[in-house]
């Protein structure tokens, strides 16, 4: 049965709906490629008050907009689900009346912002209301800091400031969005000097579960100020992001990459990385990562590394520049135009699905070069699965880089020692939804048997990163225990209605 919007809302009177044009009526069921979804009451009312209060920013099934919403905005086909309406604010102020009217209606949200988090529900919700944060998209570059707005991704926010000569701690490639990395942690080129980008948020504007927006700064709200950093969707909807900027007008950059018979020095050099323990470090970090084509068996490990200033070699991948390499580029350039040659592209094919797994480990280049090699052997039992594309990826934490967050006088919820660790991680592509499973089975059994290895050794830490986590993992596991409970203990005072935790329960959610 399809009901006119209008006919819901404005009874006789409705002039705004009037036409029964599939994009301007809501329905009592969905149909979808994966089945016929019923649109719960909650839904219904709040998709209702929303076309109502904001029709400007309202979208329903059927139009353009609402593919560009749900599809074209998420990096993973597998987050493509379908809400009975979407609401894309331009306004802090349309944020709060929105989640005033969901938790008014008791309806079932999500909320997106550059729609990088892979699995399903994370950012997305089938028949329920979904918050499309894409045209809140003000930058504002100020004196040591850049205002930032959650429509942006990293690549928007290096540009404003390439003219200023500076940069923040953001994400490592382009188009990852600047909302979701900014809350769960933030791996940059950078962290061993200036810690991760949740450290170097200056003040959130935050929408409540009861519509209140509020500023969160050091001294404003400080116990929340704590929480985001870190605390992910957990407590509210940010709508401004004030960031710390940095005096970086060159990098230097190396993109390296190494054949087979080199993986364990370059393995090693990853390791060496992590330990560095420098009292006054030159900002540098990388993406490392091996690829491995089981058609082929051909593996290929590959350094992308940054460095602050000119020097050329960069002084800082020196371990790396000594391995014989296949290719070798250096470069002396600035943040936008090397971020703009990594894009990590939305919904790249027509089935592009990725599995993320990953545990975290003390570095010991011999048993990495095990677990590396455990994975390219695993991968060869999955050769079959069509469009297969898996990648070993390691991401260091340095002593430095949790320093910043053990001497700034806040803190963040990781609560981590000042000691190296490494973090292993199968990314694994692959085609047909029809192995959905078996790839999940796969990565977080290998994940498993490899961490548990590593627990006899005495080399396993319980850290998982969020942004990285498959869905099937908890990082909250991982924190320190008291971290977890000030955590509820701060939802409780912020969003007592749990609309964060209830109407909104998709991502890495604290729990009830
Ligand atoms: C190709 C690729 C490269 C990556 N590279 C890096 C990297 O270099 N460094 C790194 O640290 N991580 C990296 N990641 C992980 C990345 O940090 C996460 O995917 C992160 O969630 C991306 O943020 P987003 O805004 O795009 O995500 P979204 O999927 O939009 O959001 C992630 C979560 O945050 C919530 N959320 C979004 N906006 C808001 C808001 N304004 N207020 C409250 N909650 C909100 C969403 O509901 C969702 O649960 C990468 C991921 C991919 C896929
Ligand atoms: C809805 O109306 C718009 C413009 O009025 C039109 O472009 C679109 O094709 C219509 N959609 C359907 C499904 O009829
Ligand atoms: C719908 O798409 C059009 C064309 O891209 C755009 O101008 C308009 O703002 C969109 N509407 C909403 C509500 O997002
Ligand atoms: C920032 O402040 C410094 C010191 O007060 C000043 O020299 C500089 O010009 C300012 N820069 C901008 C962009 O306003
Ligand atoms: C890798 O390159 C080295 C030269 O640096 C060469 O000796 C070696 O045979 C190559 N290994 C493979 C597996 O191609
Ligand atoms: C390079 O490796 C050596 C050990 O071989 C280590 O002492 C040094 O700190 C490393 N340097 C860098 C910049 O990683
Ligand atoms: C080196 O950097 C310059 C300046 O950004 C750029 O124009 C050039 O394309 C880069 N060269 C390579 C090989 O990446
Ligand atoms: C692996 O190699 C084959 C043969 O060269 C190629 O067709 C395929 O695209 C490669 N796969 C990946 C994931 O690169
Ligand atoms: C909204 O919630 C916050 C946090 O619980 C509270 O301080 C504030 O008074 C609430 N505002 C209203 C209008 O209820």
């Amino acid at each position: 049965m399809r009901l006119s919007l209008s006919a819901i809302v404005l009874g006789l009177s409705g002039l705004a709906y009037a036409s029964t044009n599939a994009s301007t009526t809501l329905t009592s069921s969905l149909s979808t490629s994966s089945g016929v979804l019923e649109i719960p009451q909650g839904s219904t009312c709040a998709c209702a008050k929303l076309s109502q209060a904001m029709p400007q920013s309202f979208i329903l099934p059927g139009s353009q907009n609402y593919t560009t919403e749900t599809v074209d905005s998420y990096w993973d086909i597998r987050a493509d689900l379908s809400p009975a309406c979407v609401i894309v604010p331009s306004t802090a102020g349309e944020v709060s009346e929105a989640v005033r009217i969901i938790s008014t209606c008791q309806a079932k949200f999500a909320v997106r912002g550059g729609g990088h988090m892979n699995y399903p529900g994370a950012n997305n919700i089938d028949a329920g209301v979904l918050i499309g944060l894409s045209n809140l998209d003000a930058i504002e570059v100020k004196n040591g800091s850049v205002d930032v707005g959650p429509g942006n991704n990293w690549y928007d926010v290096y540009s404003a400031l390439e003219p200023y000569g500076r940069v923040c701690i953001g994400g490592r490639m382009k188009t990852i969005g600047v909302p979701g990395l900014s809350l769960i942690g933030g791996f940059h080129y950078f962290n061993n000097k200036y810690g991760y980008a949740m450290d170097n948020v200056i003040s959130y504007d935050i929408v409540l579960g009861n519509g209140t927006l509020i500023t969160v700064t050091r001294s404003a709200h400080s116990d929340l100020f704590w929480a985001l950093k870190g605390g992910a969707n957990n407590y509210g909807i940010v709508t401004r992001f004030e960031l710390r900027t940095f005096d970086v007008p060159k990098i230097s950059t190396t993109i390296q990459v190494f054949n087979e018979t080199h993986i364990p020095d370059f393995l090693s050099a990853i390791c060496e990385a992590a330990k560095l323990d420098d009292e006054d470090p030159i900002a540098a970090g990388m993406i490392a990562t091996i690829t491995y084509n089981a058609t082929t068996k051909i593996p290929q490990g590959s350094v992308l590394g940054v460095q602050a200033g000119v020097s050329m070699p960069p002084s800082q991948f020196a371990n790396f520049t000594k391995i014989p390499a296949t290719e070798r580029i250096n470069n002396i350039t600035t943040m936008k135009p090397w971020a703009d040659t990594l894009d990590s592209p939305k919904q790249t094919m027509r089935y592009f699905s990725v599995q993320f797994s990953h545990k975290t480990m003390k570095p010991d280049a011999k048993v990495l070069y095990s677990i590396y090699s455990a994975w390219k052997d695993a991968v060869d039992v999955i050769a079959d699965v069509q469009g297969l594309y898996p990648t070993f990826v390691t991401n260091v934490i340095s002593p430095t880089s949790i320093r910043v967050a053990k001497t700034n006088g806040v803190g963040n919820v990781w609560g981590l020692e000042e000691e190296p660790l490494i973090i292993w991680q199968f990314s694994t592509g692959w085609d047909l939804a029809q192995d959905d499973i078996r790839m999940e089975a796969w990565s977080r059994q290998l994940a498993e048997h490899l961490h548990g290895l590593n627990n006899k050794l005495g080399l396993a830490s319980e850290f998982v990163y969020m942004g990285d986590a498959g869905e099937w993992q908890d990082p909250f596991a991982g924190f320190p225990g008291k971290n977890v409970d000030r955590m509820r203990e701060i939802r409780s005072a912020y969003d007592p209605a749990g609309v964060f935790s209830i109407l909104s329960y998709g991502g890495f959610k604290l729990g009830l």
